[in-house]
């Protein structure tokens, strides 16, 4: 297997691309991939200043050193979600990766701020944990980005994310997320600008490109995930890859190309489910809580911490048994 730049032995072979890169135009390869898709659709401009949300996983601490190799003066947020030792891990990576290259990580701890976490959360209300993880995620994104001045929020969204969300918004033609599923979503009263350069590339890519930079990263997933559909779409198009390789390119990348700008007119459905849909559902007034853009008097994170603040913490192999068993 050689590298078809150089010739050199490859270390990684890219089915969809019919190609195989050594270590060092591979790395080159993804960081050409993330200009391409930033300069495509104008996400950030020579010297603007992002603000990227970090998990601690492969994919934003990839997207974090591309960035920073690509000149961008980039801070990270962390948002501790409470979810147990698995919370606990993701913000030690994170830090580390902060301090180890001297970048500045904001920090927002759910329980110290809003005395709440995502498994009393999610008990509390009755709903998938990842309902109450994506809505607080999204909420304190935003919250950070619009304060700090920052001039988009970028989240390390991948190829295979975007074409799983893709897949079930389809599957149940949700009209509504499917005209907002663009990786770049323009700025607006009291929400910033929303970027997602790692489109281009796969988890798998992601993952080589860390080890090859000597990133560490948390590699486990969230427990809480067990019984979540995103997981069955992404491995419903991994036997579609195997078999066809370009498939999630072709689908996601066609979408964008052909369909995204016909749906735009659409009339939408209401859906009630926004977990992993990365959909945005408050609207113009601002909250009478916190200020926020929303629909009624009082958005949808504020009632979230009426309900969950100080209510007994449920501890978390609590709710991911009860996931396992429901799945
Ligand atoms: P996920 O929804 O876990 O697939 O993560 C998608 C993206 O959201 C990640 O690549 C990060 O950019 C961001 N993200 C997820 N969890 C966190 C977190 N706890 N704190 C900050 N950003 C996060
Ligand atoms: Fe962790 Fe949904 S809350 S995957
Ligand atoms: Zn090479
Ligand atoms: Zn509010």
């Amino acid at each position: 297997m050689k590298c078809r730049v150089c010739g050199d032995g490859a270390v990684i072979d890219l089915r969809r691309h019919n190609a195989n890169f050594c270590a060092d135009h591979f790395v080159r390869y993804c960081r050409q991939q993330v200009e391409r898709t930033i300069d495509q659709f104008e996400m950030l401009s020579p010297g603007e200043r992002p603000l990227l949300a970090v998990s601690g996983g492969k994919d934003s601490l990839a997207m974090w050193d591309l960035l920073v190799e690509l000149g961008y003066d980039t801070d990270g947020l962390y948002v501790g979600l409470g979810i147990g030792d698995y919370s606990d891990q993701a913000g030690h990576y994170a830090r580390r990766f902060a301090s180890d290259r001297g970048l500045r990580l904001v920090e927002v701890d759910l329980r110290q701020r809003y005395d709440y976490d995502i498994p009393t959360a999610a008990a509390t209300t009755g709903r998938v944990p990842c309902s109450a993880c994506g809505l607080s995620k999204r909420h304190l994104f935003d919250r950070a980005a619009v304060d700090g001045n920052y001039d988009a929020l970028v989240t390390g969204h991948n190829l295979d994310d975007e074409a799983a969300v893709l897949y079930g918004n389809t599957l149940r033609w949700q009209v509504d997320y499917l005209q907002r599923q663009r990786p770049v979503l323009p700025a607006g009263r009291g929400f910033p600008r929303k970027v997602k350069p790692l489109v281009r590339l796969t988890e798998r890519e992601t993952a080589a490109y860390c080890v090859l930079r000597g990133i560490d990263y948390l590699v486990d997933e969230c427990p809480m995930a067990a019984g979540n559909k995103h997981v069955a779409y992404k491995e419903a198009l991994n036997g579609l890859e195997v078999q066809s390789p370009g498939s999630k390119t072709e689908f996601y990348f066609g979408f964008l190309a052909r369909m995204a700008d016909r749906l735009e007119d659409e009339p939408t459905n209401d859906s009630s489910d926004t977990s992993d849909t990365g959909a945005r559902r408050d609207g113009p007034t601002p909250c009478g809580r916190c200020g926020s853009p929303c629909d009624g008097e009082i958005c949808s994170f504020c009632r979230l911490v009426d309900r969950t603040a100080g209510a007994e913490p449920v501890p978390v192999h609590v709710l991911s048994t009860r996931a396992k068993a429901t799945r």
